[in-house]
């Protein structure tokens, strides 16, 4: 486990300026209706989930990531030179090699600055700015992209039912910069972020094929193992544990409550995993900020892109309390307390 808190007075890490990126073509229920067996009802009654978007085919996660990236990088009024680092959480890159971070470099025409990609699925965007956030509240670097882009509907079985109703393409992003004026915990800036795998559940959610274990051949194409599989069921117990545990870690690291927090901005898996973390970390539902039903899961886009619209629509405001919390494959997971 990874916790880092900050003692005071210390410069501290802020989030000053986020975007978001979805493609145009939306996905219903009733489409995949035509191709699996399964149902609008099923779906949204055990998922939450109503439609997901879909990249084109000219379409790669860079591209959504740069999109997104422009957005954060403008809110922020820092221009794409002024970057000390460009971090991308992602296992849907545009290419096994090189890291998708370097294709998003390149978009922006920034040289000479380390660009790096975190393999950490759903948790991808809060490992990534967990490592900004040292850097930066260190003095190492001034701003930091950090970026959760999935184009997952390219590593989909599309035959699999319980895979592939439930994930979406997307990417958010946000650029992290000084707060030299954070006096004390009341000041504006990331307070406290936690990260935890567990390697034992490692076979729960994985792609089988396509790596050194299991090079990609004919037959392994035909049995679809260079897609995703996922043992839900067994995800969704870990799921609740943990993101309840993590958030009570990077809550009291913080030195705050779950009753102060304004809102959460957490990964958006499955509606009713939420519901019972909302339940067990007493925190209103109503003070989540969901799009599930609109992109399914995006993975380690998720967070960034309900932070992104949070901000944008005005209901997070500077000052407000953000609880940020995410699970994927790994199993790899992480909570962070922010105030905005
Ligand atoms: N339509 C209709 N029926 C379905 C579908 C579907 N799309 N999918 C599964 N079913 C069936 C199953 O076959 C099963 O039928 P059976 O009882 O006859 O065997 C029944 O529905 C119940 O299946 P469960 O797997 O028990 O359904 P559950 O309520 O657990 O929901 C789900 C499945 C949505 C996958 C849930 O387990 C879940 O959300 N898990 C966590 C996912 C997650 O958090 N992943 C991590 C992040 S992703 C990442 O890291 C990239």
């Amino acid at each position: 486990m990874i916790t880092m808190t900050r003692s005071f007075p210390a410069p501290r890490s802020l989030l000053l300026g986020t975007g978001g990126y979805v493609p145009e073509q939306v996905v219903t229920n009733g489409d995949l209706e035509r191709l699996v067996e399964t149902s609008d009802a099923w779906i949204q009654e055990r998922t939450g989930i109503r439609e997901r978007r879909k990249a084109s085919d000219q379409e790669a996660a860079s591209d959504m990531a740069t999109a997104a990236a422009r957005k954060a990088l403008e809110m922020a009024g820092i221009s794409a030179s002024e970057l000390s680092m460009i971090i991308v959480g992602t296992i849907s890159a545009d290419q096994p090699l090189p890291a998708c971070a370097v294709h998003v470099q390149r978009n922006l025409g920034v040289t000479s600055i380390p660009a790096f990609d975190i393999a950490a699925a759903c948790a991808g965007f809060l490992y990534g700015m967990s490592i900004a956030d040292q850097f930066v509240a260190r003095g190492q670097a001034k701003y930091v992209l950090v970026i959760g882009v999935e184009l997952l509907t390219r590593l989909m079985n599309w035959n699999d039912r319980t895979t592939c109703v439930l994930f979406g393409d997307g990417a958010g992003a946000v650029v992290i910069g000084p707060n030299a004026e954070a006096k004390d915990r009341t000041a504006r800036g990331i307070l406290s972020t936690c990260l935890f795998s567990d390697g034992s559940q490692a076979d729960a959610l994985c792609i089988p094929a396509g790596g050194s274990r299991e090079p990609l051949t004919t037959e392994g194409i035909e049995q679809r193992r260079n897609k995703v599989h996922m043992e839900g069921r067994e995800i969704f117990k870990n799921a609740v544990r943990n993101l309840v545990s993590s958030s009570i870690n990077a809550l009291e690291q913080a030195g705050v409550s779950a009753g102060e927090i304004t809102w959460v901005v957490a990964h958006q898996a499955n509606l009713r995993i939420l519901a019972q973390v909302a339940q067990r970390l007493e925190v209103p539902m109503d003070k989540f900020i969901l799009n599930i039903e609109r992109y399914g899961n995006t993975s380690s886009a998720s967070i960034p892109l309900a932070l992104d619209e949070g901000v944008r629509d005005g209901r997070i405001k500077p000052g407000d309390l953000l609880l940020m919390t995410a699970l994927g494959a790994g199993l790899s997971w992480g909570s962070a307390v922010v105030r905005y």
